[in-house]
């Protein structure tokens, strides 16, 4: 595997490399990240991951100075996962000058994980669009588990009309049903035992609705009240539509998502599960 932290040396790296597929990350890579550029493989010639945590996107009270570093255990999993090209850059080989332009989300970046953590997708957006343009790639991949982040990546593509195709991977979990997260490990071992009701009550949620219950707001709020008599501190759950995030509306054949975050301990635990189309009752 190349490893590449300067622009000029990656983009030479990167000519005549047939449809190269984009992976960017934060790097501390977890199964998760690896199922994702396992699954890039199958979406173009050159699999490019990129490692970059990103000042842009954390808020004042944020996790960015404690946001784990493993740069070396990180390229030894991308090496055995295949991955052609590494892009890593410093801060100042992507950012060499203060930041002044940035990709402004419409108002719905001001909803579920972005009413608590403001301005998260501007800094999402504006360091994924100039990796998009360092790179230049056909296809790029990210997490469903960043379900909010998957969507505003794909409604900036599409409206910004680039040449690249949005493609969403499953989240993968642990034998428990936690979904893998760099934020785990700041997890003690009694919260990593509790973690897994997140979860659990979100399957909860889908098997009711699925069985026809309308009362999303009940849902959410007794889910809520489960998990903050177990210690949690819940940001919110949502019942919502899969197209666009909204809160669901009388048409029963929508397709919803119901999407949690709460912090149990250190960690601001996010997931969320994906309830078809009502249309089996
Ligand atoms: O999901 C992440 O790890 C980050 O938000 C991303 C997409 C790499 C942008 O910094």
């Amino acid at each position: 595997m190349q490893i590449h932290s300067q622009i000029p040396e990656l983009r030479r790296a990167l000519a005549n490399r047939g449809r190269v597929v984009l992976v960017p990350t934060m790097g501390n890579l977890h199964a998760g990240h690896i199922a994702l550029m396992t699954e890039a493989r199958a979406h173009g010639d050159t699999v490019v991951a990129s490692i970059f945590v990103n000042r842009l996107q954390f808020g004042p009270s944020d996790d960015f100075d404690l946001y784990p570093r493993t740069l070396q255990d990180d390229c030894d999993k991308l090496s055995a996962a295949g991955v052609d090209l590494l892009f890593a850059p410093s801060e100042s080989d992507l950012y060499p000058e203060a930041q002044q332009y940035h990709v402004e989300p419409p108002p719905s970046q001001n909803q579920l994980d972005g009413e608590f953590r403001p301005g998260h997708f501007r800094g999402v957006a504006t360091v994924v669009l100039k990796l998009f343009n360092i790179v230049q790639p056909q296809a790029a991949l990210f997490g469903k588990k960043d379900y909010q982040q998957l969507m505003v990546l794909r409604n900036m593509t599409r409206q910004l009309a680039l040449p690249i195709d949005i493609i969403g991977g499953e989240t993968v979990r642990a034998d428990d049903g936690l979904a893998l997260s760099s934020r785990n490990g700041y997890l003690s071992a009694a919260e990593r035992y509790e973690a897994p009701r997140l979860q659990r009550l979100l399957q909860r949620i889908g098997t009711a609705i699925r069985a026809g219950e309308t009362d999303f707001a009940r849902l959410e709020r007794e889910a809520a009240s489960e998990l903050d008599q177990h210690g949690w501190k819940t940001d919110y759950i949502a019942v919502r539509r899969q197209a666009d995030l909204q809160l669901p509306d009388d048409d029963r054949k929508q397709a919803l998502v119901v999407l949690a975050a709460s912090r149990l301990g250190a960690a601001r635990l996010i997931d969320n599960l994906e309830i078809d189309a009502r249309d089996g009752r």
